[in-house]
């Protein structure tokens, strides 16, 4: 025991200090930026003509590039050029490239984006180009200067480029590589289409010489009655006064910052109109510092887990959840802008859920402010899916990145309750470690919210058991069961099957489904007919409402969705049809079995709360 504690705050001091800083500015949409957005030109390059190594890591900065870095311009009629960007076709940023060049519709390897702008940077200013995501390793140059390496096709980062700019003509040539490897993170096989390129905006933000670079504002861990925090400064005057006010609620404090820039506060709460998916209250939050402020929205609320309870502001609250990919089926591609993201959502608003697990990696940042503003809970993840290597370091480091960077993308967002650390990963040793490790890092990272994963049962004659090893570690036990579709027999079938849960805790199911192609109809024992689909939820919800602790469910899943993975011509050709809604938008009919059981799951918790 004394042991498992030491190595559990030897973590906590690793894990506070390898990340105890952001590593991108908080909130950039309320900061002064030059959208970057557009047409950009691009080259494919399978063969990976054009790059000729990025000099190795310790290499000058400011040493020229090589290869398509460059963006030569022939400059004489002999001179030998043998790519132009200035003369090549144009892929919408941000935007994924399958789903803008059929020939690219299933490529999976390097393609080349270029981009020139006009720019006058300022005296007194620093320069930062942000990218909000871009599927899946990045080489990012401006000016043929080296800027960095990025891995993670889903998550903000950022390089400063203020030595870098030109007072006037710039370009930003980036490679962007998307094949799948088992190192990677998600490893090399996945049930969704491996969307490549800048999947989101891509922005020069433009920020005093010392700014305000991380906040968090939030009620203290299960305390109604405490808002507490912290700015980070960054850059060279660290000793400041900063003022962090909330007019409307009539609070505010004054703090001053320690040697290395950052001011912790706590502010005692008098009264608050507390953040609730029937309430969705956010306040305006501004902070302010010698040369900056920033403004948030933020809603206060409070989520614990207490025996096999799930309580929001101290009360019970039951989870009426889907699962959703990020994905507008009418592209088909990744979302491109707010209101394909606020599409996604209404959808499940009209299912009448108040939660949405976003699966299985982090989603357009949007998503979780319009859900803020609607009013749903979020479950947010990283792709740490399936068969990982488990025993690579580099894969860890990864692994423990993206989720670091996803909780200090969203940590002000009171919609994001849940952090996930993974889906279907198999409960054997080597993963063991893995997996404990970044539960201990979400859980130090934010105390405030629920951590869990999306784990696997096994079953004995009709008893399905939730009692993975890793489910200690974890706030909730989430887990995926498809009986009656892959395993359990036929939809009526299932009835007869039951639950042993080895823990005490709050039970969200994080998927089940089943495949039905919109319009085609059949019996309940025809599969992929909506008859089959329709059955099966109406046995499914019997079958979990057997669970005590039932606290939530996610289906699988709210929208069909393109997969590689499926290819059966009669009912899939490249989607996964487990959708309650088709890619055109149709509702099937077990969209309103889900419906109807969210009804009831609904008055059955207000009757509670006001008891
Ligand atoms: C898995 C997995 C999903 C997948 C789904 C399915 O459980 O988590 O990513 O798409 O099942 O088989 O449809």
């Amino acid at each position: 025991m004394k042991k498992k504690l030491l190595l559990f705050f030897l973590m906590a001091f690793f894990v506070v200090n390898a990340f105890s800083q952001s590593n991108f500015i908080q909130n950039i949409y309320s900061r002064n930026y030059l959208n970057l957005d557009g047409k950009w030109h691009y080259i494919i390059d399978p063969f990976e003509t054009g790059f000729r190594g990025f000099q190795g890591a310790k290499a000058d900065e400011n040493e020229n590039l090589t290869g398509f870095f460059e963006n030569k311009q022939q400059r004489s009629k002999s001179e030998l050029i043998e790519y132009n960007f200035d003369k090549s076709a144009v892929l919408n940023v941000p935007g994924d490239w399958n789903s803008q060049d059929e020939k690219l519709l299933y490529y999976e390897g390097t393609v080349w984006y270029e981009h020139a702008f006009v720019f006058h940077p300022q005296q007194n200013k620093r320069y930062f180009l942000r990218f909000n995501a871009v599927n899946y390793e990045a080489y990012v140059s401006l000016n043929d200067k080296k800027l960095g390496v990025h891995a993670g096709g889903f998550t903000p980062f950022e390089f400063e480029v203020t030595k870098k700019l030109n007072d006037g003509n710039n370009f930003i040539v980036i490679k962007v590589n998307n094949t799948r490897k088992k190192e990677s993170v998600p490893t090399d096989n996945f049930d969704w289409w491996n969307y490549g390129g800048i999947i989101r905006d891509v922005m020069l933000a433009e920020m005093p010489v010392t700014f305000i670079k991380d906040y968090k504002v939030q009620l203290a861990k299960g305390d109604l009655k405490t808002i507490q925090g912290y700015v980070q400064l960054d850059g060279s005057d660290l000793f400041q006064q900063i003022k962090i006010s909330i007019p409307e609620a009539g609070l505010q404090a004054t703090v001053a910052t320690d040697a290395n820039g950052k001011a912790v506060f706590s502010m005692p709460v008098k009264k608050l109109n507390y953040w609730a998916p029937e309430n969705p209250k956010l306040y305006k939050v501004f902070i302010t510092s010698n040369k900056d402020s920033v403004k948030d929205e933020i809603g206060f609320r409070t989520i614990e887990a207490k025996g096999g309870d799930i309580l929001l502001n101290g009360k019970s609250v039951f989870l009426r959840g889907i699962c959703l990919h990020d994905e507008n089926p009418l592209i088909p591609g990744r979302p491109r802008n707010i209101s394909d993201c606020k599409m996604l959502l209404t959808w499940a608003k009209e299912l009448n859920c108040n939660f949405i697990r976003l699966a299985h990696y982090p989603h357009n940042e949007e998503e979780s402010r319009i859900a803020d503003a609607m009013g749903l809970l979020l479950w947010e993840e990283v792709p740490v899916y399936w068969t990982i290597d488990w025993t690579n370091d580099s894969t860890l480091r990864n692994a423990q990145h993206q989720i670091t960077d996803l909780i200090e993308r969203d940590k002000n967002r009171a919609s994001v309750i849940v952090w996930s650390i993974g889906n279907e990963t198999p409960n054997i040793s080597e993963r063991e470690k893995f997996m404990e490790s970044l539960a201990d890092t979400a859980h130090v990272l934010d105390e405030t919210r629920l951590v869990t994963a999306a784990l696997l049962t096994h079953t004995t004659g009709n008893t399905i058991n939730v009692d993975d090893p890793l489910g200690k570690k974890l706030d909730l036990v989430s887990f995926n069961e498809y009986y009656g579709w892959y395993t359990g027999g036929l939809p009526w079938e299932i009835n007869t099957f039951n639950f042993k849960i080895a823990y005490n805790k709050p039970v969200v199911i994080s998927e089940f489904g089943a495949e039905a192609l919109a319009g085609f109809h059949a019996d309940t024992s025809t599969r992929f007919s909506e008859e089959y689909q329709e059955s099966f939820y109406k046995n499914q919800v019997n079958l979990i409402n057997k669970i005590d602790n039932l606290r939530g469910t996610t289906p699988w899943i709210l929208i069909d969705f393109r997969s590689p993975k499926r290819m059966n011509p009669d009912y899939q050709n490249g989607w996964n049809n487990k959708g309650l809604i088709s890619q055109t938008g149709q509702k099937k009919k077990a969209f309103f079995i889900l419906k109807d059981f969210y009804q009831q799951k609904e008055k059955e918790y207000t009757s509670r709360q006001n008891h």
